[in-house]
């Protein structure tokens, strides 16, 4: 098992390039399984969740050949309707795959993603949705069976607004008849891209980032090129780097939109955050300010930084308060956080930070995608040398993560 080494003191300077949104891609590539022909993707991250879903859409029929960060795929020869319950174990993002098959195939069986460390992750939107739009769904043998005669629009709002829930009946909506609107939806920018890649493909997908979507179906979408967008929280991971060490970072393609609330928080904590034109700059500064932050769907503050952000709290300047409202049980970074000297208590969905003057390295151990990114940010400030084991979940959503934290100065390496 690899694991990633990490010498606490450095400054970090320079600039670092954000990939492509792991995010976006995963949607979009599952997009691909709507249209027949040669679709071409290009600034695809290289990520294991990416080849996953590449290994995925093959063993549905589709064709795929990846050449770096361009990835073509030609659903023509789609014809498999099922996602086996050993490629949908590895990566719940799978399920995304329910609503183009159902919108192409009329069916499909794709193993229930069961939940993950952050939580029980439901998809029970994702299945009244594909009912309200005329489908049947049976759950047996811990697979979900929709089949649909036909997809009809219709009227659906959504309890919560689910990112792939949103995604998943957007694409279904695509080629059902008629005109579907989508209330209560998630906004994210990942949400945007993909009805931009739908139009693109000759979808009519409208009100992407507003909470309702007009979707009128059509007869049949066409291929298209279609680059991803910079993905938004491996931005905002290196922008707290910045902002931990006193650093002065310029985060590359770093889409200030896409960030706002992040931006805002780090003000409040003391950093300096200037957009430029090619990106995002930081400088970090101490003493850090205790700023609260409370996790919301976009715009509100993303989830998948509260981990990150947490640590720059953890040698702030008096007390901060997180509340995580997305996940029931987003906090697993805190209790490796505690072993390397900071300060938090958690009640409910609340984490109570007090700032304490250092953190100490020690081993510890990564658990989910973004908490694991938290440890490497917490290995910068801590005394001493971070040793962090159980690195693959870093691998799946992290492109390259150590070259990027190197060449801003870090001291980062990872051990076979
Ligand atoms: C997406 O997950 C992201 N993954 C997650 O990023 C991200 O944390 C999450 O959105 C929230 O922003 C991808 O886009 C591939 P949700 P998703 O459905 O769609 C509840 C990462 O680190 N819910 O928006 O699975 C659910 O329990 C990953 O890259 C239902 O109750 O998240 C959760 O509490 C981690 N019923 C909340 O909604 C449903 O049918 C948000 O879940 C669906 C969701």
């Amino acid at each position: 098992m690899d694991r990633i080494i990490v010498e606490g003191g450095r400054t970090l300077s320079g600039e670092v390039q954000v990939s492509g949104a792991k995010n976006a891609a995963l949607p979009i590539l599952a997009a691909s399984l709507l249209v027949d022909g040669w679709n071409t993707f290009y600034n695809v991250p290289e990520l294991q969740d990416i080849n996953t879903i590449g290994l995925l859409l093959e063993h549905l029929g589709a064709k795929v050949e990846k050449d770096g960060h361009t990835i073509k795929v030609d659903a023509s020869g789609l014809c498999e309707t099922e996602a086996p319950y050993d490629l949908v174990r590895r990566m719940r993002a799978s399920v995304l795959v329910l609503g183009p098959l159902t919108a192409r195939l009329k069916k499909a069986r794709v193993s229930l993603p069961g939940g993950c460390a952050i939580g029980a992750r439901p998809i029970d939107q994702h299945l009244r949705g594909l009912e309200m739009l005329g489908a049947t769904v049976e759950l047996s043998h811990g697979y979900v069976e929709v089949q649909a005669e036909k997809l009809r629009g219709a009227d659906i709002y959504l309890d919560t607004p689910t990112v792939t829930g949103t995604e998943n009946l957007m694409m279904a909506a695509c080629l059902a008849e008629g005109v579907t609107i989508l209330r209560n939806v998630a906004r994210e920018p990942e949400i945007v891209a993909l009805a931009d890649l739908l139009n693109r493909m000759g979808g009519k997908v409208e009100g992407a980032g507003s909470p309702v979507l007009t979707i009128t179906g059509v007869e049949a979408l066409n291929p298209v090129e279609f680059s991803i967008i910079p993905d938004r929280i491996e931005a905002g991971t290196f922008m707290v780097a910045a902002a931990l060490t006193e650093g002065n970072v310029l985060v590359k393609d770093a889409v200030p939109a896409h960030l706002q609330a992040l931006i805002s928080k780090l003000r409040l904590a003391g950093a300096t955050v200037t957009e430029e034109h090619n990106g995002i700059r930081v400088q970090g500064k101490r003493p850090i300010c205790s700023v609260d932050v409370k996790t919301l769907p976009h715009p509100g503050f993303p989830t998948d930084m509260q981990a990150q952000f947490m640590v720059l709290m953890t040698t702030a300047k008096g007390l901060s308060v997180i509340a995580e409202t997305i996940f029931e049980n987003r906090f697993i970074h805190v209790s490796e956080l505690v072993r390397m000297g900071a300060n938090i208590s958690i009640s409910q969905n609340s984490a109570v930070i007090r700032g304490v003057k250092h953190l100490s390295a020690a081993p510890v151990m990564a658990t989910d995608l973004r908490a694991s990114a938290s440890l490497i940010l917490a290995g910068l400030i801590a005394q001493g040398s971070t040793e962090i084991h159980r690195v693959y979940h870093i691998d799946r959503g992290y492109e390259s993560i150590e070259q990027k934290f190197s060449q801003l100065g870090a001291a980062v390496r990872r051990v076979k």
